[in-house]
């Protein structure tokens, strides 16, 4: 089983120990009237930043962050993070997995690369484009707000904005299974998602598209739906869809996760899940690619509900628990798909192991010490999951 993925792939730089009040934020936050200015709690395009103050966005970071605070780098994106997550649980016997980028030719870019080929992951058909390496600025003051803490976030697509569905090199649709993660943070690859899906469709593949929030269209259109194909009748080439409940509601533009899920069942999604958090998940099938035909819902991982309350703040984040979600699902899937017809909710429990898992250390991405480790962490998380679903083993 080949599988290949493409989509949001950055570097995340946690600079913890901003000061939300001193002058150098505040010059540059929206709070004190700066167009495009920092969001305090949300997310801003350091593009858009660049533009309205006229400031390259290094000078702009060295202020915001004083100068003197080295961050802590890590690979993000729900494409890559979920490709890795597979990478990881899969056996090497049987799977390949290869993963579609863009990066700068900068150092940021040759970091994330060196941190890639910690994987077993064909990195061969990343690719380079002009402009930065993207990344995501976290910017964290943990005494902001009567101690409460607040995060800060600028993205900066960068290189990842020059690549075009187009651009992808044909060995991408040689794969079975083809992953399309976080498009939105790759606006190219967005637009002309309907295209590739149709190329994917016209081979034959297997389709997953896991979303991310859209911050270019939020803004675009901040009362309006996000637009996720070009036109309606290409939703039905998609196999599998996951997006958070607030993306789902986005895009369909109905109010809830439920009447979400039935929105994109009339679009001709072929079956979708909806994840929310700490609550429950929200699933559909048409019972044309998975066996369950309708909607269901299904829980999280309690056991990794427990583990999060009791974890240690500074050792475990509930960053990355959508894309390792994904990851998940999609692992479950591929292994799945080698023995005949799958299973929507088999696939949906190990997608609520991984995302659960993820909530138990930091960052999205797991540093196994030694092939097998992850598994060996998901292993009870999957056993406890079907327990509490009355699963006999
Ligand atoms: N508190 C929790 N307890 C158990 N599982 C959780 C919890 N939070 C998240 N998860 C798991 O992770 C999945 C995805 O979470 P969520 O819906 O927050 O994704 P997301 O919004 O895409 O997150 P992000 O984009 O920050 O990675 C949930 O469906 C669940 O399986
Ligand atoms: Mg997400």
């Amino acid at each position: 089983m080949n599988i290949n993925a493409t989509g949001c792939s950055l570097i995340d730089n946690l600079y913890s120990l901003v000061d939300f009040s001193s002058p150098g934020y505040r010059r540059w936050s929206a709070e004190s009237g700066m167009k495009n200015g920092l969001n305090t709690g949300g997310l801003v395009f350091g593009e858009d930043l660049e533009e309205s103050s006229g400031i390259p966005y290094n000078e702009l970071l060295n202020q915001i962050t004083g100068g003197k605070i080295r961050p802590e780098q890590n690979i993000g994106g729900p494409a890559v993070v979920a490709a890795i997550h597979m990478s990881q649980v899969l056996p090497r016997d049987g799977f390949s997995i290869g993963f579609y980028g863009c990066r700068g030719e900068d150092e940021l870019g040759s970091l994330l690369e060196e941190k890639l080929k910690n994987f077993n992951m064909d990195i061969s058909g990343y690719m380079t484009a002009e402009g930065k390496t993207p990344f995501t600025d976290v910017f964290s003051d943990p005494s902001y707000n009567n101690s409460n803490g607040e995060r800060t976030f600028v993205n900066y697509i960068g290189a990842a904005g020059e690549i075009r569905g187009r651009d992808l090199p044909g060995t991408f649709f040689d794969a079975d299974m083809l992953i399309f993660g976080g498009t939105a943070l790759t606006p190219g690859l967005h637009d002309d998602l309907g295209y590739l899906l149709a190329r994917a469709k016209a081979g034959n593949k297997i389709t997953c598209v896991n979303t991310v929030y859209d911050f270019r269209n939020q803004k675009q259109n901040p009362s309006g739906q996000w637009p996720l194909v070009d036109s309606d009748d290409r939703f039905h080439l998609i196999d599998l869809l996951i997006a958070d409940n607030e993306e789902a509601i986005k895009i369909s533009g109905r109010n809830d996760k439920y009447s979400a899920a039935a929105w994109f069942e009339e679009k001709g999604v072929r079956s979708v899940i909806i994840t929310h958090g700490s609550e429950s998940i929200e699933c559909c099938s048409d019972g044309h690619f998975f066996t369950e035909k309708g909607h269901f819902s299904m829980p999280v991982s309690e056991e990794a509900g427990r583990k999060m309350k009791t974890a240690p703040e500074d050792k475990a984040d509930t960053t990355g628990c959508g894309d390792n979600f994904a990851g998940g699902v999609y692992a479950s899937l591929a292994s799945q798909l080698a023995g005949g017809n799958p299973s929507l909710r088999e696939a949906v429990s190990f997608g609520a192991a991984a995302g659960g898992f993820a909530g138990l250390y930091c960052g999205g991405v797991f540093f196994e010490k030694y092939k097998g480790e992850k598994e060996e962490h998901l292993k009870p998380l999957i056993a406890a999951y079907k327990k509490q679903q009355g699963v006999e083993l």
